[in-house]
C-alpha cells in the first residue's frame, strides 16, 4: 500500500471518529433535559402510585397538582419548614435524596450501630407529600430507602390520615433480581401492604416483613407482611428499612409532632 492511501485511510478514520464524537455529545447533551423531565415524572408517577390516585387521571403532573401538597420536614426536631426557610437548594420538587444524604451540610452520617438500613448517610430535611381530597388530607407519603441485597431501593410508604394504616407501598428505584428480589415491585406484593398497621396501640413500630408467610389466624397478622419466597435478604432489606424510616432516626418525630401538635389542623 502506499504511503498516499495510507494517509487517505487514516484521514477518513480521524473523519469518521469526530464526526461521532460531535454526534455522540450533541445526543448527550440535548437529552440531558429530556431525561431530568422524564426522571422527575416517573417519580411522581410514584408518588402517585404510593397515593392510589394513578385512577385520579391520565395526565400524572395534573393529578399531582391537584392532590399533592409537598412540604419539607426537619428529620431530627419532625418540624416542617415554612417554604421561606428552605435551606439553600432545597425544593420539593428537585428534592434528590442522595445528593441531599451526600452533602456535607444538608446531609449526615449514621452511627453504623443504628444504621439498620445500610445507607451510611441520610438527609438531614426530607421531602413529604400530603394527599388532599376535597380539602381534607387523606393520607401522608413518606420517602424510604435502604439496602436490599444488590443495591439500595428507593421507595415510598403511605400512611393514611390516622397516622397508623398503611396505604401504600412502592419502589421506584432497586438493582433487586427479576423473580427473585425484583418481586418488591410485584403489584399483588405491594398491595398486601395496605391496610396493615405501621405502629401498635403504644406507638411503637410494629410493622414486620417475616421471612415466610403470614398466618392470617394470628393476632399479629395486622402487623405482618409475607416475605419474598427465595429472597430472604432482600425481604429482610425491606424490613430493616421500613423499620429504621418509620423509628426513632427516621420520622418518628415528625410523626409524633403531627399527632400531638392540638393546632394541626391537616391531618
Ligand atoms: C443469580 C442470583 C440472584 C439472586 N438474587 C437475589 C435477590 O435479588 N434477592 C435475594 O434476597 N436473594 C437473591 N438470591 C438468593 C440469595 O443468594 C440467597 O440464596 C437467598 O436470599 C436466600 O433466600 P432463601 O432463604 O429464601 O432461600 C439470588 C441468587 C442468585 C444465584
Amino acid at each position: 500500500m502506499s504511503a498516499e492511501s495510507k494517509q487517505k485511510i487514516i484521514g477518513v478514520a480521524l473523519g469518521v471518529c469526530i464526526v461521532c464524537s460531535i454526534l455522540v455529545s450533541t445526543a448527550a447533551v440535548s437529552l440531558n433535559a429530556i431525561q431530568q423531565r422524564n426522571k422527575k415524572l416517573d417519580k411522581i408517577k410514584n408518588i402517585l402510585q404510593a397515593g392510589n390516585l394513578m385512577d385520579k387521571g391520565s395526565n400524572f403532573k395534573e393529578i399531582y397538582d391537584k392532590y399533592i401538597e409537598g412540604a419539607i420536614i426537619n428529620l431530627e426536631t419532625g418540624e416542617e419548614l415554612p417554604k421561606d426557610e428552605y435551606p439553600d437548594g432545597l425544593t420539593v420538587e428537585e428534592f434528590d435524596i442522595k445528593k441531599v444524604a451526600n452533602s456535607p451540610e444538608l446531609g449526615k452520617s449514621i452511627p453504623s450501630s443504628s444504621d439498620i438500613a445500610q445507607i451510611k448517610r441520610m438527609p438531614k430535611y426530607m421531602s413529604v407529600y400530603f394527599v388532599r381530597e376535597e380539602g381534607e388530607i387523606k393520607e401522608i407519603i413518606l420517602p424510604i430507602y435502604g439496602k436490599g441485597l444488590w443495591s439500595t431501593m428507593y421507595g415510598f410508604i403511605a400512611l393514611g390520615a390516622d397516622l397508623r394504616t398503611i396505604e401504600g407501598f412502592t419502589f421506584y428505584e432497586h438493582g433487586e433480581t427479576p423473580g427473585l428480589g425484583g418481586e418488591v415491585d410485584n403489584p399483588s406484593w405491594k398491595k398486601s401492604w395496605q391496610g396493615k398497621k405501621a405502629f401498635g396501640e403504644d406507638w411503637n413500630v410494629k410493622i414486620e416483613v417475616l421471612k415466610g408467610r403470614v398466618d392470617p389466624t394470628s393476632d399479629k397478622a395486622k402487623y405482618q407482611i409475607d416475605g419474598l419466597s427465595g429472597s430472604t435478604l432482600t425481604t429482610r432489606g425491606v424490613d430493616n428499612l421500613v423499620k429504621f424510616w418509620l423509628g426513632n432516626n427516621g420520622y418518628s418525630p415528625f410523626l409524633e409532632r403531627l399527632r400531638e401538635e392540638s393546632n394541626y389542623d391537616k391531618i
